[in-house]
Protein backbone atom coordinates (compact mmCIF):
# COMPACT_ATOMS: atom_id res chain seq x y z
CA UNK A 1 0.00 0.00 0.00
CA UNK A 2 1.55 3.48 -0.85
CA UNK A 3 0.49 6.45 0.94
CA UNK A 4 1.44 9.88 1.30
CA UNK A 5 1.78 10.75 4.95
CA UNK A 6 2.17 14.57 4.72
CA UNK A 7 -2.35 14.17 4.96
CA UNK A 8 -1.52 13.11 8.46
CA UNK A 9 1.16 15.73 9.16
CA UNK A 10 -1.20 18.48 7.81
CA UNK A 11 -3.98 17.73 10.01
CA UNK A 12 -1.45 17.72 12.93
CA UNK A 13 -0.69 21.29 12.32
CA UNK A 14 -4.06 22.30 11.96
CA UNK A 15 -5.51 20.64 15.00
CA UNK A 16 -3.31 23.10 16.81
CA UNK A 17 -2.95 25.79 13.75
CA UNK A 18 -4.69 28.92 15.60
CA UNK A 19 -1.21 29.18 17.98
CA UNK A 20 0.94 28.52 14.71
CA UNK A 21 -0.48 29.95 12.16
CA UNK A 22 0.66 33.55 13.35
CA UNK A 23 4.03 32.40 14.47
CA UNK A 24 6.98 32.45 12.15
CA UNK A 25 9.21 29.87 13.51
CA UNK A 26 6.68 27.35 14.06
CA UNK A 27 5.64 28.23 10.06
CA UNK A 28 9.29 27.44 9.56
CA UNK A 29 9.49 24.04 11.70
CA UNK A 30 6.22 23.20 9.71
CA UNK A 31 7.78 23.96 6.50
CA UNK A 32 10.59 21.46 7.45
CA UNK A 33 8.35 19.04 8.75
CA UNK A 34 5.92 18.92 5.70
CA UNK A 35 9.05 19.00 3.55
CA UNK A 36 9.81 15.33 5.21
CA UNK A 37 6.44 14.33 4.91
CA UNK A 38 5.88 15.11 1.53
CA UNK A 39 8.20 12.48 0.80
CA UNK A 40 6.10 9.24 -0.59
CA UNK A 41 6.05 6.24 2.19
CA UNK A 42 5.39 2.58 0.64
CA UNK A 43 3.80 0.73 2.87
CA UNK A 44 5.22 -2.73 3.06
CA UNK A 45 5.61 -5.43 6.05
CA UNK A 46 9.22 -3.65 5.89
CA UNK A 47 7.93 -0.02 6.91
CA UNK A 48 8.15 0.14 9.99
CA UNK A 49 11.45 1.71 10.44
CA UNK A 50 9.97 4.87 8.31
CA UNK A 51 6.99 4.91 10.58
CA UNK A 52 9.19 4.76 13.69
CA UNK A 53 11.20 8.00 12.14
CA UNK A 54 7.90 9.79 11.30
CA UNK A 55 6.34 8.99 14.34
CA UNK A 56 9.66 10.75 15.97
CA UNK A 57 9.20 13.64 13.61
CA UNK A 58 5.75 14.15 15.05
CA UNK A 59 6.96 14.06 18.52
CA UNK A 60 9.20 16.36 18.30
CA UNK A 61 6.92 18.74 16.29
CA UNK A 62 4.46 18.50 19.67
CA UNK A 63 7.42 19.50 21.62
CA UNK A 64 8.65 22.05 20.13
CA UNK A 65 4.62 23.48 19.41
CA UNK A 66 4.41 23.44 23.16
CA UNK A 67 7.58 24.92 24.04
CA UNK A 68 6.38 27.81 21.34
CA UNK A 69 2.85 28.12 23.53
CA UNK A 70 4.83 27.98 26.64
CA UNK A 71 6.57 31.38 25.04
CA UNK A 72 3.72 33.14 23.66
CA UNK A 73 1.71 32.35 26.89
CA UNK A 74 4.84 33.94 28.77
CA UNK A 75 5.47 36.83 26.67
CA UNK A 76 1.20 37.56 26.70
CA UNK A 77 1.77 37.66 30.72
CA UNK A 78 5.15 39.53 30.82
CA UNK A 79 3.70 42.32 28.39
CA UNK A 80 0.88 43.11 30.84
CA UNK A 81 2.77 42.95 34.20
CA UNK A 82 5.33 45.83 32.74
CA UNK A 83 3.12 47.56 30.16
CA UNK A 84 2.68 50.84 32.43
CA UNK A 85 6.67 50.59 33.67
CA UNK A 86 7.88 54.01 33.62
CA UNK A 87 11.79 53.69 34.43
CA UNK A 88 13.11 52.26 31.51
CA UNK A 89 12.14 48.32 32.70
CA UNK A 90 8.88 48.49 30.59
CA UNK A 91 7.65 45.65 28.19
CA UNK A 92 9.86 46.97 25.20
CA UNK A 93 12.84 46.63 27.16
CA UNK A 94 12.11 42.77 27.77
CA UNK A 95 11.36 42.43 23.98
CA UNK A 96 14.29 43.74 22.96
CA UNK A 97 16.52 41.28 25.64
CA UNK A 98 14.19 38.58 24.36
CA UNK A 99 14.74 39.07 20.83
CA UNK A 100 18.30 39.99 20.85
CA UNK A 101 19.03 36.71 23.49
CA UNK A 102 17.52 34.50 21.23
CA UNK A 103 19.72 35.75 18.26
CA UNK A 104 22.50 35.69 20.57
CA UNK A 105 21.72 31.91 21.27
CA UNK A 106 21.03 30.47 18.16
CA UNK A 107 24.77 31.94 17.15
CA UNK A 108 26.44 31.21 20.33
CA UNK A 109 24.22 27.16 20.44
CA UNK A 110 22.72 27.70 23.66
CA UNK A 111 19.40 26.07 24.74
CA UNK A 112 16.67 28.83 23.02
CA UNK A 113 14.11 27.01 25.26
CA UNK A 114 15.68 28.26 28.43
CA UNK A 115 16.91 31.12 27.07
CA UNK A 116 13.62 32.80 25.73
CA UNK A 117 12.29 31.65 29.13
CA UNK A 118 14.64 33.52 31.36
CA UNK A 119 15.03 36.49 29.10
CA UNK A 120 10.98 37.14 29.08
CA UNK A 121 10.88 36.56 33.07
CA UNK A 122 14.30 38.29 33.86
CA UNK A 123 13.03 41.26 35.71
CA UNK A 124 9.90 39.85 37.09
CA UNK A 125 11.27 39.79 40.29
CA UNK A 126 14.21 42.00 40.01
CA UNK A 127 15.30 43.69 43.10
CA UNK A 128 14.21 47.35 41.46
CA UNK A 129 10.97 46.86 40.74
CA UNK A 130 9.76 44.38 42.77
CA UNK A 131 8.51 43.44 46.60
CA UNK A 132 11.40 40.95 47.77
CA UNK A 133 10.47 37.17 47.99
CA UNK A 134 7.48 37.39 45.67
CA UNK A 135 8.91 34.74 42.98
CA UNK A 136 6.96 35.75 40.92
CA UNK A 137 8.86 33.76 37.97
CA UNK A 138 8.75 30.67 40.08
CA UNK A 139 4.83 30.95 40.24
CA UNK A 140 4.68 31.32 36.95
CA UNK A 141 6.41 28.68 35.62
CA UNK A 142 4.71 26.18 37.86
CA UNK A 143 0.77 27.65 36.69
CA UNK A 144 2.57 26.86 33.21
CA UNK A 145 3.20 23.02 34.48
CA UNK A 146 6.88 23.32 33.27
CA UNK A 147 8.77 20.24 34.66
CA UNK A 148 10.59 21.34 37.52
CA UNK A 149 14.17 20.71 36.14
CA UNK A 150 13.88 23.16 33.72
CA UNK A 151 12.33 25.93 35.94
CA UNK A 152 15.47 25.38 37.89
CA UNK A 153 17.63 25.96 35.16
CA UNK A 154 15.51 28.97 33.81
CA UNK A 155 15.31 30.12 37.48
CA UNK A 156 19.40 29.62 37.71
CA UNK A 157 19.45 32.00 34.84
CA UNK A 158 17.21 34.28 35.63
CA UNK A 159 19.36 34.60 39.42
CA UNK A 160 22.70 35.17 37.55
CA UNK A 161 22.11 38.09 35.20
CA UNK A 162 21.83 41.44 37.36
CA UNK A 163 24.14 43.54 37.81
CA UNK A 164 25.86 43.86 41.19
CA UNK A 165 28.41 46.60 41.77
CA UNK A 166 31.15 47.16 39.98
CA UNK A 167 33.37 45.38 42.58
CA UNK A 168 31.24 42.13 42.78
CA UNK A 169 32.12 39.42 39.97
CA UNK A 170 28.86 38.32 38.44
CA UNK A 171 29.95 36.04 35.64
CA UNK A 172 27.52 33.30 34.94
CA UNK A 173 28.17 29.68 34.85
CA UNK A 174 26.11 28.42 32.22
CA UNK A 175 26.09 29.47 28.47
CA UNK A 176 22.29 30.34 29.16
CA UNK A 177 22.87 32.60 31.59
CA UNK A 178 25.80 34.29 29.89
CA UNK A 179 23.37 34.75 26.76
CA UNK A 180 21.04 36.56 28.03
CA UNK A 181 23.00 38.44 30.74
CA UNK A 182 24.85 40.06 27.75
CA UNK A 183 21.49 40.92 26.20
CA UNK A 184 19.72 42.43 29.30
CA UNK A 185 23.75 44.43 28.95
CA UNK A 186 23.94 45.57 25.57
CA UNK A 187 20.01 46.90 26.52
CA UNK A 188 21.93 49.13 29.14
CA UNK A 189 24.29 50.54 26.51
CA UNK A 190 24.57 52.12 23.32
CA UNK A 191 21.64 54.73 22.27
CA UNK A 192 18.62 53.11 24.20
CA UNK A 193 20.88 52.72 27.32
CA UNK A 194 21.50 56.08 27.71
CA UNK A 195 17.66 56.91 27.63
CA UNK A 196 16.78 54.28 29.91
CA UNK A 197 19.45 55.42 32.40
CA UNK A 198 17.81 58.71 32.76
CA UNK A 199 14.55 57.06 32.45
CA UNK A 200 15.43 55.33 35.60
CA UNK A 201 17.14 58.43 37.34
CA UNK A 202 13.55 60.22 36.46
CA UNK A 203 11.91 57.87 38.31
CA UNK A 204 13.41 57.98 41.40
CA UNK A 205 13.93 61.93 41.36
CA UNK A 206 17.72 61.38 41.08
CA UNK A 207 19.80 64.72 39.77
CA UNK A 208 20.99 64.72 36.26
CA UNK A 209 24.62 65.37 37.66
CA UNK A 210 26.03 67.00 40.06
CA UNK A 211 29.86 67.88 40.25
CA UNK A 212 30.51 67.61 44.18
CA UNK A 213 29.50 64.24 44.07
CA UNK A 214 31.85 61.64 42.69
CA UNK A 215 31.37 58.26 40.86
CA UNK A 216 31.53 55.30 43.38
CA UNK A 217 32.90 51.75 42.51
CA UNK A 218 30.85 49.66 44.50
CA UNK A 219 32.17 46.61 46.05
CA UNK A 220 29.56 45.29 47.66
CA UNK A 221 25.72 44.41 46.26
CA UNK A 222 24.47 46.01 49.35
CA UNK A 223 26.50 49.44 48.79
CA UNK A 224 25.38 49.48 44.96
CA UNK A 225 21.36 48.78 45.86
CA UNK A 226 21.79 51.91 48.86
CA UNK A 227 23.27 54.47 45.91
CA UNK A 228 21.25 57.45 45.40
CA UNK A 229 24.00 59.21 42.72
CA UNK A 230 22.66 61.35 40.34
CA UNK A 231 22.17 59.54 37.13
CA UNK A 232 25.45 60.93 35.16
CA UNK A 233 27.58 58.98 37.93
CA UNK A 234 25.76 55.84 36.89
CA UNK A 235 27.64 55.98 33.30
CA UNK A 236 31.30 55.57 35.49
CA UNK A 237 29.81 53.00 37.93
CA UNK A 238 28.09 50.36 35.43
CA UNK A 239 27.59 51.07 32.00
CA UNK A 240 30.98 52.32 30.44
CA UNK A 241 32.36 48.99 32.47
CA UNK A 242 30.35 46.59 30.41
CA UNK A 243 31.94 46.33 27.44
CA UNK A 244 34.74 44.43 28.90
CA UNK A 245 31.96 42.25 30.89
CA UNK A 246 30.32 41.03 27.90
CA UNK A 247 30.48 37.10 27.71
CA UNK A 248 29.97 36.07 24.58
CA UNK A 249 32.18 37.02 21.30
CA UNK A 250 28.61 37.57 19.09
CA UNK A 251 27.98 40.34 22.60
CA UNK A 252 31.07 41.75 22.23
CA UNK A 253 31.21 43.29 18.90
CA UNK A 254 27.56 45.05 19.61
CA UNK A 255 28.99 46.02 22.54
CA UNK A 256 32.00 47.91 21.12
CA UNK A 257 29.89 50.26 19.07
CA UNK A 258 27.55 50.65 21.93
CA UNK A 259 30.42 51.97 24.37
CA UNK A 260 31.72 54.18 21.80
CA UNK A 261 28.10 56.05 21.23
CA UNK A 262 27.99 56.69 25.47
CA UNK A 263 31.37 57.58 25.48
CA UNK A 264 30.92 60.14 22.69
CA UNK A 265 27.71 61.28 24.45
CA UNK A 266 29.71 62.04 27.20
CA UNK A 267 31.69 64.15 25.54
CA UNK A 268 29.23 66.14 24.20
CA UNK A 269 27.72 66.14 27.72
CA UNK A 270 30.81 67.87 29.55
CA UNK A 271 31.52 70.21 26.63
CA UNK A 272 28.20 71.73 26.68
CA UNK A 273 27.95 71.50 31.10
CA UNK A 274 32.16 73.05 31.05
CA UNK A 275 30.55 75.66 28.24
CA UNK A 276 33.75 74.26 26.38
CA UNK A 277 31.55 74.87 23.01
CA UNK A 278 32.88 77.54 20.13
CA UNK A 279 29.52 77.83 18.52
CA UNK A 280 30.35 79.20 14.63
CA UNK A 281 27.26 81.37 14.45
CA UNK A 282 27.85 83.51 17.43
P1 LIG B 1 20.38 44.86 35.83
O1 LIG B 1 19.55 43.75 36.39
O2 LIG B 1 21.75 44.44 35.39
O3 LIG B 1 20.40 46.07 36.75
P2 LIG B 1 18.16 45.85 34.32
O4 LIG B 1 17.47 45.21 33.16
O5 LIG B 1 17.45 45.82 35.64
O6 LIG B 1 19.64 45.27 34.48
O7 LIG B 1 18.39 47.37 33.90
C1 LIG B 1 19.31 48.19 34.55
C2 LIG B 1 19.15 49.60 34.02
O8 LIG B 1 18.38 50.39 34.91
C3 LIG B 1 20.47 50.30 33.96
O9 LIG B 1 21.24 49.92 32.87
C4 LIG B 1 20.05 51.74 33.93
O10 LIG B 1 19.56 52.09 32.69
C5 LIG B 1 18.94 51.70 34.95
N1 LIG B 1 19.51 51.94 36.28
C6 LIG B 1 19.70 51.07 37.26
N2 LIG B 1 20.27 51.67 38.34
C7 LIG B 1 20.43 52.96 38.02
C8 LIG B 1 20.95 54.13 38.68
N3 LIG B 1 21.41 54.07 39.93
N4 LIG B 1 20.95 55.27 37.99
C9 LIG B 1 20.47 55.36 36.75
N5 LIG B 1 19.97 54.31 36.06
C10 LIG B 1 19.94 53.13 36.69
NI1 LIG C 1 16.52 43.83 32.21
Amino acid sequence: MRCYLFLTCFSSFEASGNICCRNEKISRCFASLSHNCLKPVHYTQNSSASTNNFSKEIRSFDRAMKKEHLIEKTARYIQQEFSHEGSGHDWWHIHRVWQLAQWIARREGASVFIVEMAALLHDLDDWKLSQPNEAKARKWMEQLGIPPNDQQTIQQVIDQVSFKGAGVDTTPDSLEARVVQDADRLDAMGAIGIARTFAYGGHKNRLIYDPEEQPVLHDSFDAYQQSTGPTINHFYEKLLLLKDRINTATGQKLARQRHQFMEHYLEQFFREWNNHEQPLTL
